[in-house]
């Protein structure tokens, strides 16, 4: 059953059971509505309680089920059965209400909500807006902004957040079974509230600051349209009766479930989870993870020690001498720091994260680390001096990772005691939040090795995507490639600028030359001086990134790239400009213009010609997986599903 009733005194209880994560199926909501007739109809019952089983009270509509025709009863009116009950109903949350699961929450007359739950309606973020009423209701229950924003931004609050909204009635102490049965009892002493969809909207204070936070939202929203429709939604709940703007929401959430918009984001969905669970590690028991050793506290080093440790894994990280050490140590404590003064850890949990922290200069502190990823210059001697230090210590069941972005890992094993546990993990900076992660299967990594390296991803909430040895993998590899051709491009006649703003007119979040610019030119210039001596002298070589580095413009951080920075804006440059025509004009090449379309074209036509060059090499296993690494590392526009995605279909470009 995947909605059973207990009956004790004059309470039932309602509990939904539908493991993973309680979905609203098809089961579920025929189970509710069984629900309501027996406990309106069992005159012994004053109050239910509703509540689910598992890890999480429900994460809404089961998704899985919106390719197939949509089966009765339906969401909606579940929740309008809900509304009439004549006992009061009590929503007992935990872990995540998401979707039709807060909508659920909103369809009973009293929530109570466990402290370290989440309650959202995260609807745009798989290109719907809610559809069973949360546009209505939630504007008829708290402030009409936080309403607002929560519905198109799709961000879930906490429950101290959810408690100073008005969201719920009460956060759980520590047994949410007592609170939720007091709560009945006074609900059972109290006439029955008016259901939300009865009330009026909750009144506008501030018209401007409603027009403002559209304003912002839309902005936010990019290109995508589920955001704009949820904005447009909760605008008709403020103006219309709940029936006219009930129907109206459920016409905008049919209309949007075949949306090409919510095909490409279910398919981001679905491609996240899915793309970690490899053949080849499946059903098998990672190495336990409780000490991460880290070698090198720069950038990386540093990113990736704080991303272990915000998710409690004890870590030791080891610099080449005592002076490196103190500064790798100061960044990760800065990470911890900048947590604590966010509000994000209290006092105590900050002090107790840090102290799990060790530094050191000296390998031997590693001796009982289960895993080690090392994060040192991308220079293939230095590895080879590091892995070496590693072997003479590690235990010999540890698993080495490297994070490097290029170098050839399969050589780096090889030179090692234990080629069968060395693996690739190539995090993104800022590695304490970006969500990707590469696992780079080497030619001998075993398989334990490499489901441990899933299995860290996992713990630190990351997105894993298996991908084969070769330069730059699978993301830097596709990024060179369409940089290369962005590069020709601009000798051939189009500006940086152009590229740039034909890229964030399409939805990334900036170009690429803008982007090379924030990374950083020289780690580019650098593996180009690498594989000068084997570059092919036929292929056409662009030069125009090796001259600004000759130049010093290294990008940002020296104040001048491809662009000129003014107090931090990217400006248009001259200099450059003279650069590219000058260059041009040496090779003998007669510059043209390139329509916007052609630009972003190009670079589409690009991503998507290496990604088959990746699989052709068996380096990329999916096409999903190319969509998930260029959306969650490279800033393609989440809406249109990925290169690949966008691939299948040119003509809903
Ligand atoms: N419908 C169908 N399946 C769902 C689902 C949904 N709404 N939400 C999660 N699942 C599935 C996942 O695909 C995964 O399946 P798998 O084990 O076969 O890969 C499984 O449930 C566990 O989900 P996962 O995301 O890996 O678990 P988690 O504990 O990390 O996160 C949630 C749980 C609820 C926070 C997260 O799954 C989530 O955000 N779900 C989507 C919520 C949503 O957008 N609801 C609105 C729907 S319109
Ligand atoms: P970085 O220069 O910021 O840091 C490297 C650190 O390694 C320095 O602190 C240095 O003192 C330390 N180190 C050098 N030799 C050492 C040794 N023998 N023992 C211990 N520590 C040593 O470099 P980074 O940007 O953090 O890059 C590190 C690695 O991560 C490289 O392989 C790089 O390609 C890769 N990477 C970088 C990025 C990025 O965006 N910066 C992204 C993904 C991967």
């Amino acid at each position: 059953m995947t909605v059973h009733v207990e009956k004790t005194d004059d309470l039932a209880f309602v509990t939904i059971d539908n493991p993973p994560v309680n979905a609203a199926g098809q089961a579920v909501r025929a189970g509710l509505i069984g629900a309501i007739a027996d406990t309106d109809a069992d005159d012994t019952v004053k109050a239910v309680i509703l509540r689910a089983k598992g890890a999480t009270f429900t994460a809404g509509a089961d998704v899985s089920e919106f390719d197939k025709p949509a089966a009765p009863p339906h969401l909606p009116d579940v929740i309008l059965a809900l509304e009439t009950t004549t006992k009061p109903w009590i929503a007992a949350l935990h872990g995540s209400i998401l979707g039709g699961g807060l909508e659920i929450a909103l369809g009973c007359n009293y929530r109570i909500a466990d402290a370290r739950s989440k309650l959202g309606l995260p609807e745009v973020t798989l290109g719907l807006i809610p559809g069973a009423g949360g546009t209505v209701r939630l504007p008829r229950l708290i402030d009409p902004i936080a309403a607002l924003t929560m519905i198109s931004s799709g961000k879930p609050v906490t429950a101290a957040k959810a408690l100073s909204l008005r969201l719920i009635d009460a956060v759980a102490g520590g047994d949410m079974s007592k609170d939720a049965i007091a709560l009945a009892r006074t609900a059972i002493a109290q006439p029955l509230p008016a259901p939300l969809s009865q009330r009026p909207a909750v009144a506008v204070n501030d018209a401007d600051a409603l027009n403002a936070a559209k304003d912002s939202l839309r902005k936010k929203a990019r290109g995508a349209t589920a955001p704009k429709a949820a904005i447009d939604a909760v605008q008709r709940a403020l103006d219309l009766p709940a029936d006219q703007a009930l129907k109206a929401e459920r016409e905008t959430f049919m209309r949007l479930k075949s949306s090409r918009e919510c095909a490409a984001l279910r398919r981001v969905f679905f491609a996240e989870r899915s793309a970690a669970k490899l053949p080849m590690v499946k059903g098998l028991d990672p190495a336990p993870l409780n000490t991460i050793g880290v070698i090198g506290g720069g950038t990386m080093g540093a990113g990736i020690a704080a991303a272990c440790l915000l998710r409690g894994l004890p870590v030791t990280l080891i610099e080449r001498d005592d002076k490196a050490r103190a500064t790798g140590y100061d960044r990760v404590a800065g990470v911890l720091k900048n947590s604590l003064d966010r509000g994000l850890m209290d006092q105590a949990k900050h002090d107790f994260t840090l102290a799990m922290f060790k530094s050191s200069t000296d390998y031997a502190d590693l001796s009982n680390a289960d895993l080690v990823i090392e994060a040192v210059f991308e220079d293939m001697d230095v590895k080879h001096g590091v892995l070496a230090a590693l072997d003479r210590v590690l235990r010999k069941d540890a698993i080495i990772a490297s994070n490097t972005s290029y170098l050839d890992i399969n050589v780096m094993a090889a030179q090692t005691a234990h080629p069968s546990r060395v693996i690739g993990l190539h995090f993104f900076s800022p590695a304490y939040i970006m969500k990707l992660v590469e696992v780079i299967i080497t030619d001998h990594a075993s398989p334990t090795a490499l489901a441990t390296g899933f299995a860290l991803a996992k713990r630190l909430g990351k997105i894993a995507v298996p991908a084969g040895v070769c330069d730059g993998f699978i993301g830097n590899r596709i990024m060179t490639a369409y940089r290369r051709k962005g590069e020709i491009m601009v000798e051939d006649g189009a500006w940086p600028w152009d590229i740039d703003a034909a890229m964030r007119d399409f939805g990334f979040p900036m170009g690429l030359f803008e982007m090379q610019d924030l990374a950083g030119l020289d780690i580019s210039w650098a593996m180009r001086k690498r594989q000068a001596a084997t570059r092919d002298p036929a292929t056409r070589y662009v030069n125009l990134g090796d001259k600004l580095c000759e130049a010093g413009r290294l990008g940002k951080k020296t104040g001048a790239g491809w662009y000129d920075y003014n107090e931090g804006r990217a400006v248009k440059s001259e200099l450059v400009e003279t650069l590219i025509l000058d260059e041009s004009k040496r090779k003998g090449i007669t510059r043209k213009k390139f329509p916007q379309d052609v630009l972003i074209g190009t670079i589409l036509t690009t991503m998507q010609t290496e990604a088959n060059a990746l699989f052709a090499e068996g380096i990329a296993q999916r096409s999903e997986d190319i969509d998930v690494v260029m959306v969650n590392g490279y800033g393609f526009p989440r809406w249109r599903g990925g290169p690949m995605f966008m691939g299948n279909d040119h003509s809903k470009r």
